[in-house]
């Protein structure tokens, strides 16, 4: 079976390399199955693909069944995954590939891969609006049983950043991709003094970004020690750190579901000042 039923498809993009589409992506998608979801998670990253090694399936081949399709690999109960990644001889082998070759694997990630009914399909995509993120949105449309394809992006806050988000929003828009919102990543860092959320970076252009283009501000996510080891070691996540993010994407869904086109419930980070003793930094 190749992917004809799917309720709803979140690609996460940005105009910027780095700034935590993958980690979002995972997370998401990890959230999602945990709460009984069907979930697909497809990286279309070809050259940079993170999810397998973010997921701790490194060493697990992708199979195939007797029609020859790709069986995708799974990580719970409810999670699918499928990357490139999976189908490298070796980790570090680079994909040296031009526009054509790219759209044939992405077209057969979705054509011939044994995907399940899935509640939702997460994709992570590479930086940019490359021939990546612009095939499979194509090819997606053409899908006749895909109800609702919609985008979060994903930026850090600082200015040369949002010059390349921009772009993203606005090729979402001319695409006819649904924007869920932004999620702006690591302007602040979580104290580990006080515990608290100290902001770090001036996130003026996030709201800037947010007015301009009439965008919600899904979510802001402090940097986190805990969240890069885990994407380094592809640790099991634990069901709290995932909750909020996939509670506020949800409840943006159902609430568009419904006809509303703003959405003010807004669960920004508490940003206050580390206590009065600060530590003193390593010397
Ligand atoms: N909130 C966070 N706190 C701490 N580390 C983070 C956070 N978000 C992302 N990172 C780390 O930052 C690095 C880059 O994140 P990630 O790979 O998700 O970005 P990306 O946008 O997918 O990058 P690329 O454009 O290369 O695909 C990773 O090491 C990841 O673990
Ligand atoms: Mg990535």
């Amino acid at each position: 079976m190749s992917l004809n039923s799917v309720k709803n498809i979140i690609l996460v993009m940005s105009g910027k390399g780095g700034v935590g589409k993958s980690t979002i992506a995972v997370r998401l998608a990890f959230g999602l199955s945990q709460q009984g979801k069907n979930t697909g998670l497809l990286d279309i990253d070809l050259h940079g693909p993170s999810v397998v090694s973010m997921t701790g399936i490194e060493n697990q081949p992708i199979q195939t069944n007797q029609d020859h399709h790709m069986i995708p690999i799974q990580k719970n109960e409810y999670l699918h995954i499928v990357s490139i990644a999976s189908l490298l001889d070796h980790p570090d082998s680079p994909v040296i590939w031009r526009g054509p070759m790219k759209m044939g694997v992405i077209e057969q990630f979705i054509k011939e891969v044994a995907w399940p009914s899935l509640d939702y399909l997460i994709v992570d995509c590479p930086p940019g609006t490359g021939d990546e993120v612009l095939s499979i949105i194509q090819l997606l449309q053409q899908g006749s049983q895909i109800v609702n394809l919609s985008t979060i992006i994903v930026s850090t806050p600082q200015k040369i950043a949002y010059l390349d988000v921009r772009k993203s929003i606005q090729f979402a828009k001319k695409m006819n991709v649904a924007i869920l919102g932004l999620i702006e990543n690591m302007s602040s860092i979580i104290c580990p003094h006080c515990n608290q959320s100290i902001l770090m970076l001036d996130t003026s252009e996030t709201e800037r970004a947010s007015k301009d283009f009439q965008i919600d501000i899904l979510a802001r996510i402090p940097w986190d020690q805990k969240v890069l080891l885990e994407g380094d070691q592809g640790l099991s996540f634990d069901k709290k750190s995932n909750i909020g993010l996939i509670s506020i994407i949800m409840k943006k869904r159902i609430e568009k579901s419904r006809g509303k086109i703003h959405w003010s419930g807004r669960e920004d980070l508490n940003l206050r000042p580390c206590g009065p003793k600060p530590h003193a930094l390593p010397s």
